[in-house]
């Protein structure tokens, strides 16, 4: 292979490596031990020639790797993951690298988990299951476990892209529920088809299903009884669900977050979630993962996940591929307006910043 390409981590199935094989390029893939790599880790896999790299979340691509690896000749990056807030566009710019992402193939995937973490603690799932394991269980009760029905209640979406409109789908056709979301886009898709489902559900004499775009995320959570965030996480969107904002939510509330963790300051999660027993979460994220805050994991009413939003094996086999394609195009020198997934400093399309 004429062109070195290095992934900071083993990846599911083996398609990217052909692609990138077949195209004239080596393919190193990074074999530490270790589950988080670190800068100097990343620098000294680059060495003195390298022309992209694919790498994770879980890593820091600033000043320092993307200086590394313009010197080793690089002219592509691609995290293999749709949200790149691990990433300073700008830096990768000014060093002349290309910056790509997953969108699209996590879709579904991601949705499908918000809404498995929304039913779940709707129905007090995992609670349940460890009552069961305990040996608890000594025979059938009106009170055991009872939980939110979600049929009629109102699903509340904060950031309706891809993501969250797809979730929001799901929750509705599913549950029958309505809806009302934030975004600072109008989600013109989603509201069609919240229209055309309530005019089915109408003429088939059921309760029809309703839409609202909210001025505020402060109308959404007074209104929902189930919050889902999916947002990009920015400056915009940093502890974007605070103290002040847990507070207006409905004490039998369910929030959702499969996005990024500091999106909720999860200290103040905590607290609330020690006063309010039946409010209840369902997290994929956390403020400063891999750990969770203090007295977070002793809550009854959060159910903890570790980051497997997009745990399909489509899906993973899919960001795989796109993020070898990013590097490829790059290398390749394809003009931008065949590499959809090229990320521009400012300028993605797709990121509803909630004001
Ligand atoms: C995963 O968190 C992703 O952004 O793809
Ligand atoms: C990400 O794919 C989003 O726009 O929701």
């Amino acid at each position: 292979g004429r062109y070195r390409v290095i992934s900071t981590k083993s990846m599911p199935g083996t398609r990217w490596i052909r692609l990138l094989t077949d195209q004239d390029c080596r393919v190193e893939i990074c074999t530490q031990n270790k589950t988080i790599l670190s800068v100097e880790d990343i620098v000294s896999l680059i060495g003195e020639k390298c022309d992209g790299v694919i790498g994770q979340l879980t890593e820091d691509w600033g000043e320092a790797l993307f200086s590394a690896l313009r010197k080793a000749g690089g002219r592509a990056f691609s995290n293999m993951a749709v949200g790149y807030n691990n990433v300073d566009v700008n830096a990768a710019t000014k060093y002349g690298v290309a910056v790509g992402n997953t969108p699209g193939v996590l879709t579904e995937t991601t949705a499908e988990l918000a809404a498995s973490l929304s039913v779940a603690a709707a129905r007090r799932i995992v609670e349940a299951d460890q009552f069961m394991r305990a040996g608890l269980y000594d025979g059938w009760l009106p009170h055991l476990f009872v939980g939110n029905l979600l049929k009629g209640q109102t699903v509340g979406v904060i950031g309706a892209g891809r993501i969250g409109s797809t979730y929001a789908r799901m929750m509705i056709e599913g549950f029958k529920m309505n809806l009302v979301y934030y975004d600072l886009y109008q989600a013109t898709r989603l509201e069609k088809f919240v229209t055309a489902y309530g005019q089915f559900l109408k003429s088939n004499g059921e309760q029809p299903v309703t839409w609202k775009r909210a001025a505020t995320v402060e109308d959404v959570l007074r209104e929902a009884d189930v919050i889902s965030l999916h947002p990009v996480l920015d400056k915009t969107t940093y502890h974007l669900i605070n103290k002040e904002r847990l507070a207006i939510m409905k004490k039998e509330a369910i929030l959702v977050n499969a996005s990024r963790g500091p999106v909720i300051d999860e200290a103040a999660l905590v607290e609330h979630l020690k006063v309010n027993p039946m409010f209840r979460v369902g997290l994929d994220v956390f403020e400063d993962e891999p750990y969770m805050k203090p007295g977070l994991a002793d809550q009854k009413n959060a159910i903890v996940v570790p980051h497997i939003a997009s745990a399909s094996k489509w899906t993973r086999e899919g960001m795989a591929t796109l993020a070898s394609l990013n590097v490829l195009g790059a290398i390749k020198g394809y003009p931008i307006w065949s590499d959809p997934n090229r990320v521009e400093p400012f300028l993605d399309e797709n990121s509803p910043a909630p004001a």
